[in-house]
């Protein structure tokens, strides 16, 4: 039996937003369960916000760990939370630009106390697994001398795009006055891309933001000095910008990371909104006929468009399920909904501020998904196959949105970013749920997620790509003189 003091011990950093919580608590399960010690760091907004939002939330028992019942279950992760810089009252969607800039400059020292605090006690943390988007990984890695992974949660298409930022801007295609509108051809693994499908940062006129900062000193500058990327792709989907990677740097696709069994969705909260349960409303419908609204955890529309799509949907006469997450506009007004919507749609339409996603998506009675394109929402609905109408807003929702639409041809767009009438919203969800284009995009759908599935079956790609990072970390591990 291997003895506890031989079990490689990693400490894990995620970004302090939801759609990179979630992945990185999959992969902490699952490093934990082949036999890692793990010590997650959460922001100590984050752990507030998740376990105010947990069903079984005790505000006189204090809970203070996410991964208690996970350890029942025999797993080794300890957990510790961090300021991010600001207060816990402080609105950081409000003050986005704020937020960020104290990420920026502010939340590595934070995280260089606590490694101070915890690594130097415990000689057996020997690997750091930290977000790609943060800049700091490399310092942190080389004071603390642990081995540094980086952990790309995003497809590796857009990863690949930020790593040649160089190359975009020499070409002319990135922070140009004039950027150039042709296909962009010389990127390795790349074979052509419009403009219009880089993500939104990458299309910007203005690169002086706290955002463009943070993608220089992250995705293109830091990243590169890391021992080993993990990236939550399939190798399957994007072979050829996956090998390109692998001849610059040890790249692992392992994705997609959730939990399949639903351990991680009963035991460790990853939720950042209490969830409304949809199942008692959802069961009382006809097969694949819900058609399921989000636009995930950070994305913001306008009080024009959201009003644009409300009449979408009562034009359109599909039941649907729209999650309407408080701070979804940039104002918490709750006025935005048409007079009268909900009187007009009773039983044919919930509106609920946040929902368990999984749990919506995997119901049989949901046979359409209206999204923004997060990675997330994208293969969650691969795996439970529901079409996609793509409504992306920014950041790499832009470039998924290609996947799903152009490439895969398992969804369709709503709009290519232009404003868009009630009309053809109406029409477009029709379409989707329905008739001939329907049924094509529930076949190619079956193509893609036989892909996606075999790739974390046993014999599959990324299972395989997952052993194989296992292995390569625990041989730099056994390198790396402490
Ligand atoms: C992590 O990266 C830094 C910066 O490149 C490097 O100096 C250090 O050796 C790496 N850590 C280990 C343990 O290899
Ligand atoms: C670009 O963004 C920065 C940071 O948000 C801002 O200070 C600056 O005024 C902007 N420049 C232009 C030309 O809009």
């Amino acid at each position: 039996m291997e003895d506890n003091q031989d079990k490689p011990h990693a400490i894990m950093v995620p970004c302090p937003f939801q759609g990179h919580i979630i992945p990185f608590i999959h992969l902490a399960i699952k490093l934990a369960s082949k036999g890692y010690i793990i010590t997650f760091i959460n922001t100590e907004k984050i752990h507030h916000q998740i376990t105010n939002s947990s069903p079984d939330h005790d505000p006189k028992t204090t809970q203070d760990d996410i991964f208690t019942e996970a350890r029942k279950s025999g797993l080794e992760i300890h957990y510790a939370t961090i300021s991010d810089g600001f207060p816990l009252g402080f609105d950081r969607s409000l003050n986005d630009d704020q937020f960020l800039h104290g990420l920026a400059h502010v939340f590595s020292a934070h995280v260089d106390d606590l490694f101070g605090k915890i690594v130097n006690k415990d000689s057996r943390i020997s690997c750091l697994i930290a977000d790609t988007f943060f800049g700091w990984p490399s310092m942190i890695a080389k004071k603390y001398n642990l081995v540094n992974v980086s952990f790309w949660t995003q497809p590796a298409l857009v990863f690949t795009l930020y790593y040649h930022m160089d190359l975009l801007k020499i070409n002319g295609h990135y922070d140009c006055h004039d950027n150039r509108e042709d296909a962009i051809d010389y990127i390795p693994g790349v074979e052509g891309i419009k403009p219009k499908d880089l993500p939104s940062y990458l299309q910007a006129s203005n690169t002086t933001t706290i955002v463009h900062g943070m993608i220089h000193k992250s995705v293109f500058e830091d990243v590169k000095k890391a021992d080993f990327v993990i990236c939550n792709a399939v190798e399957e989907l994007e072979p050829k910008t996956i090998s390109a990677l692998q001849e610059k740097q040890p790249f692992y696709p392992i994705g997609p990371t959730f939990a399949l069994n639903g351990f991680t969705m009963n035991t460790v909260a990853t939720s950042l909104w209490s969830e409304s349960d949809c199942t008692h409303w959802l069961q009382a419908k006809p097969h694949g006929s819900v058609l399921y609204v989000s636009f995930g955890s950070l994305a913001c529309c306008s009080r024009e468009e959201v009003a644009e799509i409300a009449h979408g949907l009562l034009l359109s006469e599909v039941s649907f399920i729209w999650v309407l997450r408080p701070g979804i506009m940039d104002s918490y007004d709750n006025d935005f909904l048409p007079v009268g919507f909900e009187d007009e749609i009773k039983d044919r339409g919930l509106v609920v501020p946040w929902s368990c996603q999984i749990s919506v998506i995997s119901h049989p009675t949901v046979g359409g998904f209206l999204t923004h394109c997060g990675w997330n929402s994208v293969l969650e609905s691969i795996w439970f196959n529901v079409p996609m109408l793509c409504y992306p807003v920014f950041a790499d929702q832009i470039t998924n949105r290609k996947f799903v639409v152009d490439d895969w041809k398992i969804g369709f767009n709503l709009c290519d970013r232009k404003p868009i009438s009630r009309d053809e919203i109406a029409e477009k969800i029709n379409r989707l749920m329905s008739g001939k284009s329907a049924n094509d995009l529930r076949k190619n759908m079956g193509q893609i997620k036989e892909k996606v599935e075999h790739s974390i079956s046993s014999v599959g790609s990324s299972e395989k790509n997952f052993n194989q990072f296992i292995g390569d970390l625990k041989v730099r591990i056994s390198n790396v003189t402490r």
